[in-house]
C-alpha cells in the first residue's frame, strides 16, 4: 500500500536517502529542509521550516498532510549534531539541541495524532543514535537528547495506541561526521564488531520493515554494525 510520508532533515544524507527509498517504493513523499535545497529531481512535495520555532513543526505536518492528502508516517530524522562535553557544557548549546532533537519531533508526533482524527492510523518514527547505549564523554547535550527521545517511544506507545504505532531506529556509523578525514569512516567500520560502516540503505530497510509490520510498536530498531554492543572507547581509541 502507498504511503504517505512526512521526513523532517530529508534534503540530505540520511534523510534524503530515506526519502529516496520510499519514493522507489511508491510511496508519496514530503521532505521538510531548513535550509538545505533537495535535489530537483527528487520528486518528493518540499516543506521548509526552522524546527528551533516551537510554531513549525506542527505547521510542517499540516502542511504535509495537506499537501499528501493525508499522513500515514512521519519520519523524525532532523538533527542537531554539535560537541560538547560536561567541561564545555553551556545552556544555550543543550537548550538548542534539546528543542531540535526532542522538542520538535514530540510536537510533530503530537500535531500527526491529533491530524489521525478519530479513525486513522500511522507510525511515527524518531531516528536516534546508538550512542544512547555506550554515551561517550563528547556531544553530552546530543546524545542526551537522542537517549529522551528514544525514552519517549515507549511512553507514547502506549498512550497513543492503537492509532498511532511509535518507534526508533538507532543507526551506528552512516556517514563522515564534519571534520572527520578521508577514509576515518571505513577505518572505524572496520573497528565495529560486523567490520562495516551501517549503509543508508540499510537504515531504510528498517524503516520499511517498521512500515510493514503493523504490530510492532514501543520498540528500537539498533542498525549500528554492533557497535551499541562495545563501549565506544574501544572503538574511537578514546572516550
Ligand atoms: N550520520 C550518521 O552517521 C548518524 C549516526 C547515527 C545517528 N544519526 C542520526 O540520523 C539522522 C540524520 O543524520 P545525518 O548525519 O544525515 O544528519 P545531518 O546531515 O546533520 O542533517 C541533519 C538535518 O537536520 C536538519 N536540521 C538540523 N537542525 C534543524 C532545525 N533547527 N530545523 C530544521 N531542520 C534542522 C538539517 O537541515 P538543513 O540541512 O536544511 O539545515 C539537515 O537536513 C539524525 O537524527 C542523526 O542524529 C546519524
Amino acid at each position: 500500500m502507498a504511503e504517505r510520508i512526512l521526513i523532517t532533515g530529508g534534503a540530505r544524507r540520511l534523510g534524503l536517502a530515506l526519502a529516496r527509498a520510499m519514493l522507489a517504493a511508491g510511496h508519496r513523499v514530503a521532505v521538510h529542509t531548513r535550509m538545505t535545497r533537495p535535489p530537483a529531481d527528487l520528486g518528493a512535495v518540499v516543506l521548509q521550516g526552522d524546527l528551533d520555532d516551537p510554531s513549525v513543526p506542527a505547521r510542517v505536518v499540516g502542511e504535509a498532510h495537506a499537501r499528501l492528502g493525508g499522513l500515514s508516517v512521519l519520519v523524525n530524522n532532523a538533527a542537531r549534531f554539535e560537541p560538547d562535553r560536561i567541561g564545555t557544557l553551556d545552556a544555550a548549546s543543550f537548550d538548542a539541541h534539546m528543542a531540535t532533537n526532542l522538542r520538535a519531533p514530540l510536537l510533530a508526533i503530537q500535531a500527526f495524532a491529533a491530524a489521525l482524527g478519530e479513525d486513522g492510523t500511522g507510525l511515527a518514527v524518531n531516528i536516534v543514535d546508538q550512542k544512547i547505549r555506550h554515551p561517550g564523554a563528547g556531544y553530552l547535550s546530543y546524545t542526551l537528547s537522542k537517549i529522551a527521545l528514544e525514552g519517549a517511544v515507549r511512553t507514547l506507545a502506549a498512550a497513543l495506541a492503537p492509532r498511532l504505532r511509535i518507534a526508533a531506529i538507532a543507526p551506528g556509523i552512516v556517514y563522515e561526521s564534519t571534520g572527520m578525514k578521508p577514509g576515518r569512516l571505513e577505518t572505524l567500520g572496520e573497528r565495529l564488531p560486523l567490520r562495516r560502516a551501517v549503509r543508508p540503505e540499510e537504515v531504510a530497510a528498517a524503516l520499511t520493515y517498521l512500515i510493514e509490520t503493523p504490530s510492532v510498536t514501543g520498540e528500537t530498531l539498533f542498525v549500528d554494525s554492533g557497535e551499541a554492543l562495545r563501549a565506544r572507547s574501544v572503538i574511537l581509541g578514546a572516550s
